[in-house]
């Protein structure tokens, strides 16, 4: 049937279905699209310096049902397997999707292989990145001016994962090469472009799409401005999705709430087909307990995805007060762990290196923490830490400070440190208590029905 001879009809929510000229539902908002293939119709970006490990593990205390990525990592990374980049553990996060970024298809394929090994849900070729360093090696959004490579890549990247986990592709509305009137979206000029490429990524194998809904300018705008200046054109995903709907498409920029986000997949222009789901990025950082914590509870946004296991709804926690707790928790498993996956080395928890590790660990926390009493919180966090190193440093023995410092700088240079040197370096140095310092900030400073306050 023609997207011509459809229209569009409010139903009893309120919410907008797709009928065919005999008035029966052809692909309704409560429609889960096969081309999906698993993926939840909601989930959190791929976002460099949050979405790592530690932050997913917050957004899965928040919600089950939600899709997580990675952050970008580069091909021959994960190839080379420079930075234990892949490291997750699948019992522990559900579905999450590896996005990697490259150029070259066989690089490409070899990293989606070793993606699809370590048990990733699925792999999603970033082609919307538009950051100077990714456009020199000419991958992220630049591939958009080149769809045969990019469908060469994602064939490449089905055949290595043999077709048994979806490979995916997240692109832009197109590029522009300088800041100008083109910048923004024109359905005549650029539409065309768009759905070439598309078309090229589909016949490919790719049955998922997630569309960035701006342009990406490569030279004169930075990355942040990138996310902000060229026009949002939302429209041109239902224009997609209409004109492949054999193509599941996720919409994704400056979705800001989740009822935001829920009326995107009920409320379908008329005369087009339904998105198939919405990808949202900032506002998940900003604000991860109003994005996550009531998405499960949305039928719209979640009840249509094959549900997750149930050791991983078993995380799910209630309140705010259980979401911190589980942030601290885990941050205290880390600064415990053995393995310092960044730097692919033992951890030797000397205080400089637990104080290193907490700037990473605590951002998940940190943004759970906001409003009244939150600054207390946050630069009290900080001070506890820091005379907790201060102290820890003065009470130690000089020499076995000296000596478990030297086995950290061989290990970050890449030295052979025999076992038993690590063992005796890790010995002696207590562990910082994050949890009870932050726990007696929390306990002081904000209010209790805020923290106790269960999901909406
Ligand atoms: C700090 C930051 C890092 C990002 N890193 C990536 C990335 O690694 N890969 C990617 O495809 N997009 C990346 N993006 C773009 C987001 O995935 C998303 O497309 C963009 O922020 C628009 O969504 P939003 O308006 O909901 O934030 C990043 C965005 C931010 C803010």
């Amino acid at each position: 049937m023609g997207v011509a001879s459809m229209a569009a009809a409010a139903s009893t929510d309120g919410s907008m279905e797709v009928v065919d000229d005999n008035d029966k539902v052809v692909d309704g908002p409560m429609h889960y699209h096969p081309g999906l293939r698993g993926h939840p119709r909601f989930s959190v970006a791929p976002m460099m310096q949050f979405t790592d490990r530690h932050f997913r593990t917050l957004c899965r205390t928040l919600s089950s049902n939600t899709a997580l990525y990675t952050e970008m990592v580069n091909c021959n990374a994960v190839r080379l397997s420079r930075d234990d980049v892949l490291d997750w553990n699948p019992d522990d996060e559900g579905y999450v999707v590896c996005q990697i970024g490259g150029n070259e298809p066989n690089a490409m394929a070899e990293a989606a292989a070793i993606a699809h090994e370590r048990g990733y849900s699925e792999v999603n070729i970033n082609c919307g990145c538009p950051s100077d360093r990714v456009e020199k090696g000419c991958f992220g959004a630049s591939l958009m001016t080149q769809p045969e490579l990019v469908g060469d890549i994602v064939r490449a990247c089905v055949e290595a994962v043999r077709d048994e986990i979806p490979i995916t592709v997240k692109c832009r509305l197109g590029t522009e090469q300088k800041m100008g009137l083109k910048a923004d979206f024109d359905f005549e000029r650029d539409y065309p472009k768009l759905l070439h490429f598309c078309q090229i990524v589909r016949d490919a194998g790719c049955t998922h799409i997630i569309l960035h809904t701006r342009k990406a300018v490569l030279g004169g705008l930075s990355t942040d401005e990138n996310r902000r200046v060229p026009m949002l054109c939302r429209e041109a995903a239902w224009r997609l999705a209409t004109d492949l709907p054999d193509v599941a498409i996720t919409a994704n920029g400056q979705f800001k709430t989740l009822s935001e986000c829920a009326a995107a997949l009920a409320n379908t222009p008329e005369g087009c087909r339904p998105i198939a789901g919405v990808m949202v990025g900032r506002a998940a950082c900003a604000h991860p307990w109003e994005l996550l914590s009531a998405a499960d509870e949305s039928c719209i946004l979640s009840d249509l995805a094959p549900p997750p296991p149930p050791a991983i709804q078993a995380l799910r926690v209630r309140t705010r007060r259980d979401a911190i707790a589980a942030c601290l928790s885990h941050c205290a498993r880390e600064l415990s762990s053995e393995y310092d996956t960044r730097h692919r080395s033992f951890f030797i928890p000397t205080p400089s290196e637990q104080r290193r590790l907490c700037t990473i660990l605590l951002k998940p926390t940190g943004s759970l923490i906001y409003g009244r009493g939150s600054k207390k919180v946050k630069s009290g966090m900080w001070d506890g830490i820091d005379a907790w190193c201060r102290e820890t440093k003065e009470s130690l023995d000089p020499k076995v400070l000296a000596q478990s410092e030297e086995v950290v700088r061989l290990l970050r240079n890449r030295g052979e440190v025999p076992r038993e040197r690590v063992d005796a370096a890790r010995r002696h140095l207590p562990l910082c208590p994050v949890k009870a310092i932050v726990d007696q900030l929390v306990r002081a400073h904000l209010p209790i029905e805020w923290l106790d306050a269960p999901t909406d």
